[in-house]
């Protein structure tokens, strides 16, 4: 696949067929995305694979800290609060293009926090690639890491895989720390659903939009 179909047609999927995925399919994603750049080479990242029962008991801590109302305690905001305009609009038609293909209307509340939960089991893909970075690291470093996050989703389309990064995977990072063994002074940034897609599947079935070149660049000869 050429780079540039890879980039266009990369989108974010929420369902997945019963099909794992190899170790050395996970191994070779991992082996080109380590190729992003990074401020003075200083390569953040650390993954956390997670497949089979350790993904599924930890989906279903995670699923049960949602499911009992506890608060997140997410290692890092991601979202102003409020979100002003623009942004506040574009969030919206993310939502309303995600419920309008599943056919959930805005008032549906249960089957809006239905859809929600299934975040907490990734969507049911075969792996989660948890994603961390040093806490002693600063914000140049979290730019390495959007590309190296985005790095792995460009290589899973190059081996036929789709991907859904998912932030609320990060949620409860206790939770995935405590499972996985891992220290606090590793931040989790966010999880990564991998796995073939169900393409038949109504949630795959939408694109989202995208803002034209020119409503972002100024040009200045
Ligand atoms: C860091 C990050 C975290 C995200 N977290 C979630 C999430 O928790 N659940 C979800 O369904 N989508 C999540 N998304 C997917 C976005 O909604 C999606 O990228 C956006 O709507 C654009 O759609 P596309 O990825 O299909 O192009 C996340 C995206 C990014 C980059």
């Amino acid at each position: 696949m050429d780079v540039l179909s890879a980039i266009k047609n990369r989108k974010s999927t929420r369902a997945f067929i019963d099909k794992q995925v190899s170790p050395q399919t996970i191994h070779d994603v991992l082996d080109a995305a380590r190729w992003a750049p990074s401020g003075a080479n200083i390569q953040p990242w650390k993954v956390a694979v997670t497949t089979s029962g350790t993904k599924t008991n930890l989906c279903l801590a995670l699923a049960d800290a949602f499911q009992s109302n506890s608060p997140s305690n997410a290692d890092y905001k991601y979202y102003a609060s409020p979100v002003e305009e623009p942004y506040l609009a574009r969030q919206r038609r993310c939502g309303a293009a995600l419920y309008g293909a599943l056919d959930i209307s805005r008032q549906d509340k249960k089957q809006r926090r239905a859809q929600w939960l299934k975040n907490y089991f990734a969507f049911d893909a075969p792996v989660i690639l948890f994603i961390f970075i040093d806490s002693s690291l600063e914000k140049g470093s979290w730019i390495d890491m959007g590309m190296f996050i985005q790095n792995i989703m460009l290589a899973a389309r190059g081996h036929g895989l789709e991907s859904c990064p998912q932030a609320s995977l990060a949620e409860y990072p206790d939770i995935v720390r405590s499972h996985l063994t891992i220290t606090d002074e590793q931040l989790l940034i966010c999880g990564i659903a991998l796995g073939y897609s169900d393409t038949t599947a109504a949630v795959n079935q939408y694109r989202t939009e995208r803002e034209s070149g020119d409503s972002f660049t100024s040009w200045h000869s």
